[in-house]
Parts: structure tokens; sequence; C-alpha cells
């Protein structure tokens, strides 16, 4: 049986980058995979996210996106990095077994550094951090997009690392990117992003959808709106995409609002469950999640104190 593991930063409202990339496979193949996970990263949060008030509510918002989009408390187990504190245990003993020079090469860290902003200590071992969360559970397959892509293979590197100083410990685990999602685009084309303000929300009202579809940057000079094809074709397969988009040719303004009620067809139901599920609710699953997430976690990070020396 293997072991699907994935997460998200509760750092703003959930988008269809996010949805596509981790959340639609995670929901998809839990069929399959009864025995997987799905956490809300709030440690990781925190490396840019200083705002209690905000992160509390982002935490409950984002398990009740999971929730609304479908993912089955049942067969999955929902919960928040913070409820197992071996998470972070674990990533300072990753951290003792990686080297600066490997961890300066995280494009996070490079690309903050790169703007001349700083970096805190903690965005710097962030990655170690997401090696724990994958390795602590003997994790086989992470769903994530493009941008993931890295920090799973630094999550094989330090278990391959653990292994061979201690050995063989964990599974070194594999990314699942596919290829029609790895990189979402957002409104003006670059990859959507909560901090690049191009997102199309994924819990968004009829209103915030129309709003930002409307703004997606077209371009004249192809035979179609680029923009605003690579996320419709998200939406819309095959022939039916392609006969929309030769019959209104040029059309930029009908082709939108067919993506307008593509979007919002997708969207709709979840939308209704979403506003159904209660603080309460999110809260009591997060809790139960978290216990049964604490319980794995607990096994495993025995087995690593004893070959570490620290259990006496
Ligand atoms: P985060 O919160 O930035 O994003 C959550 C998931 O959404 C994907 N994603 C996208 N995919 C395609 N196109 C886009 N435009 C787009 N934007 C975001 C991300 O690739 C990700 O899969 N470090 C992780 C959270 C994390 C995690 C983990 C993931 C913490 N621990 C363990 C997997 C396993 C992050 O910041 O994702």
């Amino acid at each position: 049986m293997q072991r699907l593991f994935t997460g998200l930063q509760p750092s703003g409202a959930l988008h269809i980058g996010n949805y596509f990339a981790a959340l639609k496979p995670m929901i998809e193949l839990s069929q399959e995979f009864p025995d997987s996970m799905l956490m809300v990263a709030d440690y990781h949060a925190l490396t840019s996210l200083k705002d209690a008030a905000e992160l509390r509510a982002n935490i409950i918002e984002v398990g009740r996106d999971f929730l609304a989009a479908g993912v089955d408390p049942q067969t999955s187990i929902i919960f928040k990095q913070s409820d197992v504190p071996d998470h972070t245990e674990l990533a300072w003993i990753f951290q003792t077994l990686v080297s600066v020079p490997f961890l300066q090469q995280a494009h996070a860290y490079k690309d903050k550094v790169a703007k001349g902003l700083e970096a805190n200590a903690g965005l710097f071992a962030y990655p170690m951090l997401m090696a724990a969360d994958i390795l602590l559970y003997d994790s086989d397959i992470v769903p994530v997009g493009a941008d993931q892509r890295q920090h799973v293979e630094y999550a094989r590197e330090a278990a391959a690392k653990f292994n061979h100083a201690y050995g063989e410990t964990f599974k070194e685990p594999r990314e699942r990117i596919l290829d029609a999602i790895a990189t979402v685009p957002g409104t003006d084309g670059k990859k959507m992003s909560k901090s690049y303000g191009n997102t199309i929300p994924l819990f968004g009202s009829k209103d915030e959808i129309a709003k930002a579809v409307m703004s997606i940057v077209t371009d004249s000079s192809g035979d179609k709106p680029e923009n605003v094809y690579a996320i419709h074709k998200l939406f819309r397969h095959g022939e039916s995409l392609e006969n929309l988009y030769a019959e209104h040719k040029g059309s930029y303004k009908t082709l939108k609002e067919a993506l307008i009620e593509d979007i919002d067809a997708l969207v709709a139901p979840m939308r209704a469950r979403h506003e159904a599920i209660t603080d309460e609710e999110v809260k009591l699953i997060l809790v139960k999640g978290g216990e049964r997430a604490r319980e794995r976690a607990q096994t495993k990070m025995a087995a690593v104190r004893e070959v570490i020396g620290v259990a006496i």
C-alpha cells in the first residue's frame, strides 16, 4: 500500500492552482490509496506570516477548503503540522545532516535573497521541515505543483543522508506532478501565486471569479488568447475546448464569459458545501486528525531517537 502525503500553507485563500496541483489529486487518489494524509502547513506559513489572528483564521479556512473541495476525513487524515511536534524535532535532526551550501541552493531562499529581502533562518531551513513532514509518515507519493519539485528532491536527499549515517530508516518519496497542471498560470500569465496578486480564488463568489477572469491579460498577436486558454484547459477538455476557441476566434469577451461559466460550474457545489461547514466542525476534524497523525509520528520518532543515540 502506497501512502500519499501533501501539505498546503495557510497563508491566504486557496486558488485554483492549489486545487489542481495538490487537492484534486489527493481527492481522486484517496479512493485508491485510502491511507493518505493532508496537512495544513502552519509552521511553514510562520516563515512569512506574523499576525496571530490572521494565521488562526487562515488555518480554519484552509481546513474548511479541504473539506469543501471533497477531501473525506474518514479516508484521509486531515491535520495541522503544529499539532505534531515530531515534525520540528525531526527537522532539527535533518538540519544536522545537510550542509549550509546545500540549503543555500533552495529556490525559496535564493529568490528572497535575490530580491534583496532578508530571509529568516526558518525560511533557510524550510526544506528540512518539509522533508520531516513527508518522511515522518513513510510517504511514497507527494502530489504537488512544479514549484515544490525541488523540495521533494530535498526530502529524498535528507532520507538518503540519514540512512547513510544511521542505517535504513526512511523511504525516499516521489513527487507527483502532472504536466497539464505543473504550473497553473495566473491572470497575468505568470505562475498563479498568492504573493503575486494574480489568483483566481477557489472559493470566490461568481462575481469574484468574473472579476479575476476579466482581468486576465490578453495578447492579440496569436490566434487565441493564450492566457485565457491556458486556464480554460483545466476546466474544459479535448474537442469541446478546441471547438469553443475555433468558433469564437478573436472574441475574447465571449471566451472569458465561457471560462467564468466553466469555473463556476466546478466551484458552485464546493462553494455551497463551504458555506455550510462550521468552524467547530473544522476544529474537531483537525484535532482528531492531529491525534491520528501523532500516533504514527511517535512510533517513527521512537525508532529515530533509538538509532541516533538519544534514547538511553
Ligand atoms: P503552497 O502552500 O505554496 O502550495 C500548495 C500546493 O499548491 C501548489 N501550487 C501550484 N501548482 C500549480 N500551479 C500553481 N500556480 C501553483 N501554486 C501553488 C504547490 O506546488 C503545492 O503543491 N511547501 C509547500 C507546503 C508543504 C508541503 C509539505 C507540500 C509543506 N510541507 C509536505 C507537500 C509535502 C508550499 O508552500 O505549498
